[in-house]
């Protein structure tokens, strides 16, 4: 009896000493995942590019995970949690898997922030609790508009005789209000609602920016000229090689993007100007550097990041992107 007694409570001791040793002891190793939807596109190398520089200076180790779906995004944060990762930073494919990775991070004790995409929960809300940057999606798409608007007025484009391409992807609300910003930007300055072509892309890539822009201008003959926008440079890089095919080059077309990395800068090397008349540059080192480094402070100080991060962005063009990207430290 006494034996059975002393064994239940050794059992006890033990379960309460499991439940109340710390998740991580100050000399454990920090790592930090982080995930992003799409390894290929310039903007989230570019991010990782700036996690990896955080996790040299502050001296924890980085585990990048490309996830370009919610099978290998659950995949990935077990494979974090069997790697011994304390948290991780994550651009989920889909944001209504919000609610599964927030419970999946739960139960393997990884703390959880997110960039660029925020969750949502089934109700279509943000999820609020989990730490979040993102750009400020209405006004850096009203830029993009202001930008296309002040230029068509240079050209003294009649607005009448134009067709506007909204590469669209509204599942994804960053992408939907960025989108409806340069709308918003666009009509304030006298650009008639009727001309918008919407085009929505299956996926947030060049291909199938392509595909949906090159329906929409063979279904809207009539237009002299064409503007575009979207979520990023490259769905306007789709709109723009879309439109090359129907023959609407630099002097008739005008397409604004968002990011100002790779994608961008290719088109502004080139010699003669393309279609892709500019760009609103964002900060992949705000979202990957700081978000790295919040996450670290986080883990090793018990620091809790941020709630809530919105980035700002700046127009480049062939005139200027290398300065500004310069000033902004890139
Ligand atoms: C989304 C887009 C990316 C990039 C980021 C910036 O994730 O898909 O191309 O624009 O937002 O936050």
């Amino acid at each position: 009896m006494k034996t059975k007694i002393a064994l239940g409570l050794r059992a006890l001791a033990l379960a309460l000493a499991v439940t109340a040793a710390p998740a991580f002891a100050a000399d454990d190793p920090v790592k930090i995942g982080f995930v992003v939807k799409q390894p290929e596109e310039p903007w989230f190398q570019d991010e990782w590019k700036y996690a990896e520089q955080a996790a040299k200076e502050k001296g924890f180790t980085l585990v990048k995970i490309g996830a370009p779906d919610g099978g290998q995004v659950l995949t990935a944060i077990d494979n974090l949690k069997s790697q011994h990762a304390q948290g991780f930073i994550i651009c989920t494919p889909d944001v209504k898997l919000g609610p599964s990775i927030v419970a999946k991070a739960k139960i393997d004790k990884l703390k959880l922030m997110t960039v660029d995409d925020r969750l949502v929960d089934g109700a279509g809300n943000p999820i609020e609790s989990v730490p979040h940057m993102g750009i400020s999606a209405s006004k850096i798409g009203e830029q993009v508009g202001e930008a296309i608007a002040a230029e068509m007025k240079k050209r003294g484009w009649k607005p009448e005789e134009t067709g506007a391409l909204r590469i669209s992807y509204d599942q994804l609300p960053t992408a939907k209000e960025r989108t409806d910003g340069a709308i918003a930007a666009l009509t304030a300055a006298g650009f008639p609602k009727a001309n918008v072509v919407n085009a929505p892309q299956a996926k947030t890539d060049t291909e199938n920016a392509f595909n949906a822009a090159n329906i929409a201008i063979t279904q809207n003959p009539k237009y002299k000229h064409w503007i575009a926008f979207g979520l990023n440079d490259e769905a306007v890089l789709g709109a723009v090689r879309a439109a090359e095919g129907r023959n609407f080059r630099a002097d008739n077309m005008i397409g604004v993007g968002i990011g100002g990395s790779k994608s961008a800068l290719n088109e502004f090397a080139k010699a003669q100007p393309t279609g892709f008349f500019g760009s609103v540059l964002i900060s992949p080192k705000r979202h990957g550097y700081e978000t790295s480094v919040n996450m670290y402070e986080w883990i090793k100080n018990g620091k809790a990041p941020p709630q809530l991060t919105f980035t700002t962005g700046q127009l480049i063009t062939r005139a200027n992107a290398a300065e500004i990207r310069k000033d902004m430290g890139l």
